[in-house]
């Protein structure tokens, strides 16, 4: 029991101290466990499960269709297979928008059910009761603002938002009235570089960038972008750190190849009636080796 943490993740009080002492916050979206315990050993502060997860993961061509199980059983895959970063549920299109009552409900699934520490919802204005109730009972709450996918049948397009001036001023006052709910944090989505640095400027709480420019206090990504893995397209503020999309084509047709063409099982990699591959292993080496 002598090293048992009490809150072994990272939290939302020490990522508003990263704005005041200049550290950038890092956030990547998961999905599931392998790939979320893979990022927290390369060092993101947090990670977000997604409703990105209804394009890359579901194939829609929208956020909109996806639904609370869905988005439950995501995050319940990567908070299983993290144990350090703080993780933070999606709320999908349709669970925070009915009631103040229905949005609470909902929320709280997400940390009793999926293990999340946090959830984020898209949008300001008619949301302020909601966001002010949720942090009332405990649960701490992302705003996004910019880009809001979830609305993309009102915009018609991915473009970037917030270019006018009036547009600026409104994003700015949504903003200032997130944090004033209780918002630990804003996700500032493709909105001009200019603005992402005033809103920056203003806030107490951090700003999470995605295609926002360089000033903002933390940046994110959708995991599959950054890893090249989904290249059906690409806005400039993506950067691919490898390309994973041909990495995968190569190393299945590889395999289609070895199987089709034999070479693939060798007697090596096949087993007879004689082994048990959980046995312990002999181990070589000298005593002292053995002892280490
Ligand atoms: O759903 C998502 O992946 C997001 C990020 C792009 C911020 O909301």
């Amino acid at each position: 029991m002598s090293d048992l943490k009490v809150f072994p993740r990272v939290t939302v009080p020490q990522l508003i101290r990263s704005k005041r002492e200049g550290r950038k916050i890092v956030g990547l979206t998961a999905y599931d466990a392998v790939f979320a315990a893979l990022e927290e050993e390369a060092g993101v502060d947090f990670l977000l499960v997604g409703d990105s997860a209804g394009n890359v993961i579901a194939g829609h061509s929208t956020t909109i269709p996806m639904t609370m199980d869905a988005m439950l059983f995501l995050t319940r895959c990567v908070s299983r297979g993290t144990s350090r970063v703080l993780v933070i549920a999606d709320m999908p299109f349709g669970s925070f928008q009915v009631s103040v009552e229905d949005t609470v409900g909902n929320a709280v699934r997400f940390l009793k059910e999926g293990g999340a520490q946090a959830v984020k919802m898209e949008g300001a204005g008619y949301l302020i009761p909601t966001i002010r109730r949720l942090v009332d009972v405990g649960i701490p709450v992302m705003g996004h603002l910019g880009l809001t996918p979830q609305r993309i049948n009102i915009f018609g397009s991915y473009d970037v938002q917030a270019k006018t001036r009036e547009e600026a001023e409104t994003l700015m006052d949504d903003a200032k009235a997130l944090q004033d709910a209780g918002c630990f944090a804003i996700v500032l989505e493709k909105i001009p570089s200019s603005l992402a640095a005033r809103v920056t400027e203003a806030l107490s709480i951090p700003t999470i960038g995605i295609g926002s420019g360089p000033h903002c206090d933390g940046q994110i990504l959708v995991s599959y972008d950054l890893l090249g893995v989904f290249d059906k397209f690409k806005p400039k503020f993506i950067r691919h750190y490898m390309d994973g999309a041909k990495l995968i084509r190569g190393a299945v047709s590889s395999w289609v190849e070895d199987v089709r063409e034999g070479r693939y099982p060798t007697a090596a990699e096949s087993y007879d009636s004689t082994e048990d591959e959980n046995a312990p292993k002999r181990r070589s080496g000298t005593p002292t080796d053995q002892a280490r």
